[in-house]
């Protein structure tokens, strides 16, 4: 099992202990209540419903989007930054095990 953080949009921060290898990113937000992953298109990379930004330390083992990602992302640009996701594309591996992630507020998208 892996760990993770999340900082919802207002502050808060939720650690879930047990999210799994080979989830997204997205579903174990999801499946942990996390505020913000509204994630509407099902992990499909095509609503930015699920967007996080990564902290940096987490930024290299994470990596960055391809371009069908970034190319969401930049319908997103009035929230976008340098270092955010679409965390339905983000799969949970062992090398993420404490990885911190900040829900973006919601995009004008
Ligand atoms: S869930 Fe829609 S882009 Fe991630």
């Amino acid at each position: 099992m892996v760990k993770v953080i999340f900082v919802e949009p207002n502050g808060t921060e939720r650690h879930v202990p047990d999210a799994a290898e080979g989830q997204s990113l997205m579903e174990v937000g999801k499946a942990n209540g996390i505020e913000g992953i509204l994630a509407d298109c099902g992990g499909a990379c095509s609503c930015a419903t699920c967007h996080v930004f990564v902290d940096p330390e987490w930024w290299e083992r994470v990596g960055p989007p391809d371009d069908i990602e970034f190319a969401m992302l930049d319908m997103v640009a009035d929230v976008a930054q340098e270092l955010s996701r679409l965390s339905c594309q983000v799969k949970i591996n062992a090398q993420l095990d404490g990885l911190r992630v900040t829900v973006a507020p919601a995009s004008a998208f």
